[in-house]
């Protein structure tokens, strides 16, 4: 087996608030493989997107801050890397794209200035001509009509799943060996959203990157991840193949996840069902496993101890003192 492209190893991401310090991370660890996706799952304020900003070294400052961990990337540890050194491997070698393209695109450039001056960056001998052509060429490999007028555009008179395209193409110039996609699709209707998915696997098989996609809805990750992350209350509480995922859901919370999804192939349920209660804030979990207060199968011991998370068949990883029973039911 050859070394994973990216490791992350008990990493702590903690901010300055006026509570006090808030832990958003808790000892996440992960891999991600050449050329697969790897989807993160799980409701708002997981920390989903400070896993992201983590690996980016993109926190804000300076309130949030890495306490504990190593992000590894091609024999290097990226959280103890010089910034410098950290500005070479963001957008070029690792990209990311937001959930809303306005936030990374400059509204007063237009598109061809944005994607040229991002080529001129990474490619300082590039001609003017050569980067007319090569950012032409990226419009049209994403999927934009008339990329030619569309360079002389500002991106208000872009459409969202144009913007979106955009920003893909911006993220794609340098080819990154990873793209860390942070709900790209959910500010855009089905049709565009499902468009942007497909964008995005037929880019990969093309290219051979690998992607992070982050999201809270299930669907979009069986569209697209072959492996899964589940995240709670800032911990990992579940990780495994994407069939296995599906097919024998480890985790109370990631069964109810599942069955939150809406299902096309049965008939609509009067409500669609949820997971019961509400996350704690960081300040209010209690002692022990952190989805206890809204767990249907809930023990006395998981008040008191933290379960780990264990590694069973197929490489699953699940944080729940009874799974072994679960599985059997
Ligand atoms: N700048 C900040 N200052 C203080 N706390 C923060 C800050 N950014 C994030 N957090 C906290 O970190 C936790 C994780 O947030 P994060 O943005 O990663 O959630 P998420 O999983 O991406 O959620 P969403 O699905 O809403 O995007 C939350 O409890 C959030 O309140
Ligand atoms: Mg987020």
């Amino acid at each position: 087996m050859s070394e994973p492209l990216l490791q992350v190893k008990h990493l702590a991401t903690e901010f300055q608030t006026e509570q006090g310090l808030a832990r958003a991370l808790d000892d996440i660890s992960f891999e991600v493989n050449a050329g697969e996706t790897l989807g993160i799952v799980g409701e708002s304020g997981c920390g989903k997107s400070v896993t992201s900003l983590s690996i980016m070294r993109l926190l804000p400052k300076p309130a949030g801050n890495i306490v504990q961990g190593e992000v590894i990337f091609d024999g290097q540890d990226l959280v103890q890397l010089p910034a410098d050194d950290m500005h070479n491997i963001r957008g070029n070698r690792i990209a990311m794209i937001f959930q809303e393209p306005m936030t990374a695109l400059n509204p007063v450039y237009r598109i061809g200035r944005q994607l040229g001056e991002t080529l001129a960056l990474h490619n300082p001998k590039m001609s003017k001509s050569d980067i007319r052509d090569a950012s032409i060429r990226m419009l049209e490999r994403v999927g934009i009509p008339a990329p030619e007028r569309r360079l002389k555009e500002y991106p208000h008179q872009l459409s969202g799943g144009m913007r979106q395209r955009v920003m893909i193409a911006i993220a794609l110039l340098c080819n990154p060996e990873i793209l860390i996609a942070d709900e790209p699709t959910t500010a855009l209707d089905v049709t565009i959203q499902a468009q942007i998915l497909q964008l995005l696997k037929d880019l990969q098989q093309e290219t051979g990157m690998a992607i992070i996609f982050i999201t809270h809805d299930l669907g979009v990750i069986a569209e697209l991840c072959d492996r899964v992350l589940v995240m709670y209350g800032g911990r990992i509480i579940e990780q495994a193949d994407i069939n296995t995922l599906f097919d024998k859901p480890g985790h109370p919370y990631t069964r109810g996840l599942l069955k939150a999804i809406p299902r096309l192939d049965q008939p609509p349920k009067e409500e669609l069902s949820t997971i019961r209660g509400m996350v704690p804030s960081l300040f209010d979990f209690p002692p022990g496993c952190r989805f206890q207060n809204r767990c249907d199968f809930v023990q006395e011991r998981c008040r008191q101890e933290t379960p780990e998370l264990e590694t069973y068949n197929d490489g699953q990883q699940v944080r729940c003192f009874r799974f072994r029973e679960l599985v059997n039911e």
